[in-house]
């Protein structure tokens, strides 16, 4: 089976490209690769990878080159290919005519896997993660295979070591602004460094880019201000060369109170956040339809328009709610349907328990963490 790199991370196909350049000076041997346990040799040949399977990922080990030098190379960069082409790089550019590998919903262990999952950059006591620490846990994220990561805000200098370190590992992002009780205040300095950022690194890296998260369930913002900073903050990442996708999380029944919110403003889709543990009629078992019922109210709201599920999941404890019991055996029951039930696209609340949040009055706020269902067996 070969391969080729894809060209849409530009900054880590670049960056591989010309490694790879450096190499094969040395040897059309491009190295090994770490497919879960099983090694597999990569091969150069006119910029295509000859390798026996389809990695998740691989750490391609150049020749001559120290290990701590290792690439990582995700599985989005690798895409099957039947005719004889070369990737797009400054030295050799040439049509590339390739087949994405397609996300199916399953990684490589078999699990089943959302095309996204909330990331937040905060240790145990509430203290911003070191970048250090950043980069392992994303190189996780990446191991199980999810494409992408929701970012709720800017704060803890993420722009600066989450962004990068995802270009390096060829994680896409939804990109988040929170709005609090300061209001557009809190993020005009933060939308300034994002267009400083995608200026510098490229925009290929964000999914979309969500202004607000419950600005207005929160009672933060009426709605009439949060589509006026919709709008500004829209206009000013075109001006800053931003193209993409912009939208706002929302709980489902905002759109519902406020149907404006999609049919009247500049949002491209409706980011929704909805959860069956705070229906008492949802069980763990019914976690898909009931997601898949608030979809599909949404959709109706806003006419053609897009909706997209930007955080749901389920808590592993925490207190009964209705026919919803917190337990690690529930939230599987619940995740795996909702994936099934949504065709494994939306975002699931989230990697890791969140310790450095308050319980809340339900017990449920730390307890969302998912990363052991997509795990392999040990
Ligand atoms: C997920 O849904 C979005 C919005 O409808 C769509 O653009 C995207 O292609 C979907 N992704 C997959 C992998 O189905």
């Amino acid at each position: 089976m070969r391969f080729s790199l894809l060209s849409t991370l530009a900054t880590t196909t670049l960056l591989l490209t010309s490694q790879l350049t450096q190499a094969s000076t040395v040897s059309e041997d491009v190295g090994q690769s770490t497919v879960t346990s099983a090694p597999v040799v990569l091969k150069r040949e006119d910029g295509l990878f000859t390798a026996v399977d389809t990695p998740v990922f691989a750490y391609i080990t150049l020749i001559g080159t120290p290990a701590s030098n290792e690439i990582p190379v995700p599985s989005s960069l690798l895409s099957k290919t039947t005719s004889t082409t070369s990737t797009t790089s400054s030295s050799s550019s040439s049509t590339t005519s390739t087949t994405s590998t397609a996300f199916d919903g399953f990684n490589s262990f078999g699990k089943a896997i959302p095309t996204a999952i909330v990331y937040s950059p905060y240790e145990d006591s509430g203290a911003c993660k070191s970048s250090d620490t950043i980069l392992s846990d994303l190189k996780i994220v990446q191991s199980v295979g999810i494409p992408s990561i929701r970012m709720y805000g800017t704060d803890c200098n993420t722009i600066n070591t989450v962004l990068d370190n995802a270009v390096l590992l060829g994680l896409k992002v939804n990109q988040g602004f929170w709005i609090g009780p300061d209001g557009y205040s809190g993020i005009t300095g933060y939308v300034d460094d994002l267009i400083t950022w995608g200026q510098t690194n490229g925009w290929e890296i964000f999914d979309f880019i969500t202004v607000g998260n419950e600005a207005i369930n929160s009672g933060y913002l009426t709605t009439a201000q949060l589509i006026s900073i919709i709008a500004d903050v829209k206009s000013r990442l075109r001006a800053g060369g931003y193209n993409g996708l912009v939208t706002t999380s929302e709980p489902p029944v905002t759109y519902e109170n406020h149907p404006e919110l999609c049919t009247g403003s500049a949002i491209d889709f409706a980011g929704i956040n909805p959860h069956s543990y705070f229906d008492t009629y949802s069980s763990a078992a019914t976690s898909g339809t009931f997601v898949v019922g608030q979809y599909n109210i949404v959709k109706n709201i806003c006419g053609a328009m897009d909706v997209f599920v930007t955080e749901t999941g389920y808590p592993s404890a925490g207190i009964q709610n209705g026919g919803n019991i917190p337990s690690l055996a529930n939230q599987e029951i619940a995740v795996e349907a909702i994936l099934q039930d949504m065709n494994y696209n939306v975002t699931i609340l989230t990697l890791y328990n969140d310790y450095w949040k308050d319980p809340g009055s339900y017990g449920i706020e730390q307890s969302f963490g998912t990363l052991r269902l997509y795990e392999a067996d040990s």
